[in-house]
């Protein structure tokens, strides 16, 4: 009796994960993306990510844009990201490695993005994994060059989420107020990165991000 009943289970779960890890594997195989394609300007529409304290920025964060430009060498790509927390824009602009259909940041942490299969033709959506020191996370964005997004291509990314074990993605209010293209500019990552190394910050980062998504949500 005991003997079926395990035959039974792992039939059940061999069953169920199976075609569960097919339809993922669709879900999180890359898709080759030129430069060009890169290019130009990219609102930021939602994502998820396992980084402390960044569902607490999420929440804060009401707007986000990219824009890429070329620079004179053929695999860095420019990156100006402007965004809007707490009624406040700021922008930063770094430089980025870019080829083979992915992006790399080696500095001051180490960054590799690839981009997945989305059913909206003008968004990118880009799985990341970031390694600081010993710590290593994971980031999924959804980003678009139109504000509004199909309600298909964002229960896609709810999958996408689903499939890489990540928390559901934070969408950002479509119709809130962007930041304009003039804002002065601050060089780099360093932000980001003592974000990233704030080793005793990151236990107060993870409350934080608890009690934002348990008042927000
Ligand atoms: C791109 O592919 C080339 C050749 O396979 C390889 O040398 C290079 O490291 C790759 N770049 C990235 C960023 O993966
Ligand atoms: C993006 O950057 C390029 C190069 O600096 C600039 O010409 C273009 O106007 C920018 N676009 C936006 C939307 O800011």
């Amino acid at each position: 009796m005991k003997c079926v009943a395990v035959v039974w289970l792992s039939l059940l779960s061999l069953g169920g994960s199976a075609s569960e890890s097919s339809r993922c594997d669709v879900l999180l195989k890359p898709i080759t993306i030129s430069n060009e394609e890169m290019l130009g300007r990219w609102l930021y529409v939602g994502g998820s990510s396992n980084i402390p304290g960044s569902r607490s920025l999420a929440h804060m964060m009401t707007s986000v844009w990219l824009n890429l430009t070329a620079t004179a060498k053929s695999n860095v790509l420019n990156l100006v990201q402007t965004q809007r927390m707490v009624g406040q824009c700021s922008s930063i602009a770094y430089d980025v490695i870019f080829e083979n259909s992915t992006m790399v940041i080696e500095k001051p942490f180490y960054l590799k993005e690839v981009y997945l299969p989305t059913e909206c033709s003008d968004c990118l959506v880009a799985a990341e994994d970031i390694v600081s020191g010993t710590d290593e996370f994971t980031s999924l964005l959804m980003f678009s060059r139109s504000r509004n997004v199909p309600p298909a291509a964002l229960e896609m990314l709810r999958d996408q989420a689903e499939c890489l074990q990540m928390v559901p993605p934070i969408i950002l209010d479509p119709n809130s107020e962007m930041c304009p293209d003039n804002i002065p500019r601050s060089e780099g990552l360093s932000a980001l990165n003592s974000l990233l190394e704030a080793k005793t910050g990151q236990r107060v980062a993870r409350f934080l991000d608890a009690i934002f998504d348990f008042f927000v949500n």
